[in-house]
């Protein structure tokens, strides 16, 4: 296999864009060599394509050549993505594979290596330091957050505590006796948290936490202020998929709180328009594609994440940011005509009185259309009847007022909404 290109980023605070732009042209022709040499499942892309390595002079020549979806990972399972031979490959994840055949994904040492390195990159970009405990609540196991999160943890020369999902009143109490400062965790199985610590008489602004870093799906904004009053401390959004890394391909600064920035150094962004496929201008939503700039094991070319944002200026350093991912194109609902996300739903909740964050939405068949139906719990148990009627209300006319579309509201008790451990399943269509 050919080497990597010498040219490497010293600093990712202070590269510039000369810097950022030449390293990320070098590895892309790395990246369609080493593809194209050693994975058959890209010698046969390409060659359909019509399309060679050389091709790519510059670094937007990329869209030249063809896109990766999920189904190319499916259809080449398990292994025939790799590049290299699995005596190489010293690591192996999956995507659960609610539907169809799970996504596999494959690490050199080298890839482990350089992932733990970006983890520990973020960690840093989130106000993290090497005297930190850090309390890894993402799962374990084939999901790369669990271990994504620790060996990058541990790059940086932080005290890991590997707890994984689940048991969370065990959570709370080794969060109290170990007292960690940073905890890595799915946003919405960190307000179970919040909820284990009142449960058990304790005041989570008390506890030693002081940095939350959130991902693995969307948040919002909104749920950003929820979480970092209610537990006093800063929440701060880390991005990624295992077709490209796992966690780690985008971090956001704790000192800038404006969307993740991305390690451009690694991946190559771009954004497609959702209808012709065709890449957009910088500051225009639509699908982020990536192609990775030093896998070893499985170098993906423009792979389609689905997720929907846009790319943005470098705020804290040079590379570019995105802005929160709005949603997945896969979640987006089409409720009477009008499409929806989840995200916006939970904008609207959280402004709502007497509303807990925790939510499921419901689509149902209603005639020949999809109606909505919002289930989402009372604050307080103790409220009465009149104050969840007016609640219900109030969030069935910001819905209607805000996305235009008459929503059905069930205001349950406390407890009675799906939790999650990990990643929140927010959409069930019961369709
Ligand atoms: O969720 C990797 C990860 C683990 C990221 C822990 C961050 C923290 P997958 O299971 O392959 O990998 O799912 C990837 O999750 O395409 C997005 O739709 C969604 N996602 C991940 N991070 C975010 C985020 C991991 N910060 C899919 N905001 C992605 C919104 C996110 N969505």
């Amino acid at each position: 296999m050919t080497d990597f290109p010498a040219i490497t980023i010293t600093n990712f605070e202070t590269a510039s864009r000369d810097e950022i732009e030449a390293v990320q042209r070098a590895r892309l022709q790395w990246t369609l060599q080493h593809a194209y040499a050693n994975s058959p499942m890209y010698k046969q892309k390409f060659d359909a394509a019509g399309v060679h390595p050389s091709d790519l002079k510059q670094s937007s020549d990329i869209s030249l050549f063809p896109y990766t979806t999920k189904q190319d990972l499916r259809d080449n399972y398990p292994f025939n993505t790799f590049a290299l031979p699995m005596e190489q490959i010293v690591r192996i994840h999956a995507s659960s594979g609610t539907t169809g055949k799970p996504t596999v994904v494959g690490y050199s040492q080298g890839d482990i290596d350089r992932w733990a390195e970006l983890v520990a990159r973020s960690i840093q970009a989130a106000g993290g330091t090497a005297k930190d405990k850090v309390h890894v609540a993402y799962g374990y196991g084939l999901f790369t957050g669990g271990l994504g999160a620790h060996y990058g943890a541990e790059k940086m020369g932080c005290t890991v505590i590997p707890f994984g999902g689940g048991q969370t009143e065990r959570q709370v109490q080794l969060i109290q006796d170990f007292k960690p400062d940073i905890i890595m965790v799915t946003p919405s199985y960190c307000l179970n948290i919040a909820d284990e610590f009142e449960r058990q008489g304790l005041d989570p602004r008390q506890s030693s936490l002081r940095v939350a870093i959130f991902g693995a799906e969307p948040w919002t904004n909104a749920m950003r202020a929820e979480i970092e009053t209610r537990m006093g401390l800063d929440a701060v959004d880390i991005y990624g998929l295992s077709e490209i890394l796992g966690p780690g391909v985008a971090q956001e600064f704790v000192s800038t709180k404006d969307g993740p920035t991305l390690w451009e150094d690694c991946f190559y962004p771009e954004i497609v328009d959702t209808e012709t496929l065709q890449p957009v201008a910088d500051g225009t939503e639509g699908e982020l594609v990536f192609t990775t700039l030093v896998k070893e094991a499985l170098p993906i070319i423009r792979y389609r994440t689905r997720d929907l944002t846009r790319l943005l200026p470098g705020s804290a350093c040079h590379m570019r940011r995105m802005e929160k991912i709005t949603g997945r194109s896969d979640d987006m609902m089409i409720i009477r005509g009008v499409n929806v996300f989840p995200t916006q739903i939970e904008e609207l909740i959280l402004q709502t009185v007497n509303l807990s964050p925790h939510y499921q939405l419901e689509v149902y068949q209603d005639g020949n259309m999809a109606g909505l139906t919002v289930n989402v719990e009372i604050a307080d148990n103790t409220a009465s009847q009149i104050a969840r009627a007016q609640a219900a209300q109030a969030l069935q006319q910001s819905i209607k007022s805000m996305i235009g579309i008459s929503a059905e509201i069930k205001v349950k008790a406390e407890g009675e909404v799906a939790r999650s451990q990990g990643k929140a399943q927010r959409v069930v269509d019961v369709r």
